[in-house]
């Protein structure tokens, strides 16, 4: 049986890819949850598995080295979700940034090195490519051009881990994802603020003209896919995770409105974001047809069901949405 790291597991993605290695579908994974539990992760997301034997949780800050090396020593693949993740928030400040997504993911390394662990699995993001025009596709020949202190952090977590490959002959490899939804997403991001606003009858603030463009994919399609690059993937090389699924973001917001019963006066335009990019279209022809991992969730389908989840569990993100989280509101909309 393989013990996996999970690192960011009270976050988004990595719970959703802990509850993967634990159903019965999966191979025998045992796995080590590992996060500091910053604003983002939320030990409500994990409560399922407590009690589980093949389920441990550690409360650890990716940036300390000597925890990091106590926990790698019983480890023999790292999988690393854990990052500061919101571009909004990079633009309001980016030390945090540097901090986890860079230095944290060199302290992961370079303990996974000394230790002679397996594989690392470096979760990045399309968005380290840039923006694209109306046409094309990245894909993973396509230049890296980040755009936000965000996606430069996660470029540069991306080049660092290169550089270990090619000099280290480190056994890293990197997934690059598209915009995710699906349960247990931070109400920071564009879905789950938008069904939550509504939810507690609040208008949903779109920036700009709303004609941006994002390739979303379900979460779980998303855990899959980084599931099968770590059973089979090869080392040194990088893979484009995405679902052929662009849509305007002011569709999705029809979407949800209509869903929910609302009409477009609960639609404000606010300022846009500094920066903002334009459009992101992921090619994941090299996950086809080395990997044979496909997206398999149908976008209405998977996001009527993203919906009904926030409408049934309220409790998670009405504990969410207070104290902190609305000084970050205010700071965010207020003025715009
Ligand atoms: P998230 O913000 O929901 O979760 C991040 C988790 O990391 C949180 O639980 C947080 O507590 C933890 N964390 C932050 N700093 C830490 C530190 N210093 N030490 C230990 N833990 C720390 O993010 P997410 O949406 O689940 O994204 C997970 C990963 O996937 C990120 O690396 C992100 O760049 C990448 N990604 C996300 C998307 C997306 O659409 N959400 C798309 C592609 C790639
Ligand atoms: P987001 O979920 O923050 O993901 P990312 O910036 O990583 O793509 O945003 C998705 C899109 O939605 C992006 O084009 C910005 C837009 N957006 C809004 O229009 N209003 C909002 O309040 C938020 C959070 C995002």
């Amino acid at each position: 049986m393989s013990t996996v790291l999970v690192t960011g597991a009270a976050g988004f993605i990595g719970c959703n890819f802990v509850r993967l290695l634990l159903s019965e579908a999966s191979g025998d994974y045992r796995v080590i949850a590992y996060d500091s539990l910053t604003y983002a992760g939320n030990l409500a997301n994990l409560s399922d598995f407590e009690g589980n034997d093949r389920y441990s949780f550690i409360k650890g800050d990716i940036c300390d080295e000597e925890k990091v090396d106590e926990v790698m020593a019983q480890v023999d693949v790292v999988v690393n979700f854990a990052a500061e993740s919101h571009v909004d928030r990079s633009i309001l400040s980016s030390r945090e940034f540097i901090r986890t997504n860079i230095d944290g993911t060199r302290v992961l390394a370079e303990s996974a090195r000394r230790h002679k662990t397996g594989r690392f699995i470096q979760v990045s993001t399309d968005e380290v490519y840039g923006a694209l025009g109306p046409s094309g596709y990245f894909t993973e020949e396509t230049p890296l051009s980040p755009n936000s202190p965000y996606s430069a952090s996660k470029a540069s977590a991306d080049m660092l881990l290169r550089a270990y490959h090619h000099t280290h002959g480190f056994p890293v490899i990197v997934t690059r994802c598209s915009n995710n939804y699906g349960p247990y997403q931070f109400p920071e991001k564009l879905i789950p603020l938008f069904v939550t606003n509504l939810l507690e009858g609040k208008k949903v603030p779109v920036y700009g003209d709303g004609r941006q463009v994002r390739d979303w994919i379900h979460v779980e399609d998303h855990c899959r896919a980084v599931l099968a690059v770590m059973e089979k993937g090869k080392e040194g090389e990088v893979y484009n995770v995405g679902s052929n699924n662009e849509q305007y973001n002011i569709d999705i917001t029809q979407l949800i409105l209509e869903h929910l019963g609302k009409d477009e006066s609960y639609i404000e335009h606010v300022t846009d974001r500094p920066g903002h990019d334009r459009r992101y279209a992921i090619d994941s022809t090299k996950m086809k047809e080395q990997i044979g991992w496909e997206a398999q969730t149908e976008f209405k389908q998977g996001l009527h069901d993203t919906i009904e989840w926030y409408l049934n569990n309220k409790e998670w993100w009405s504990a969410i949405k207070t104290g902190e989280y609305l000084k970050y509101y205010e700071k965010q909309y207020a003025n715009r």
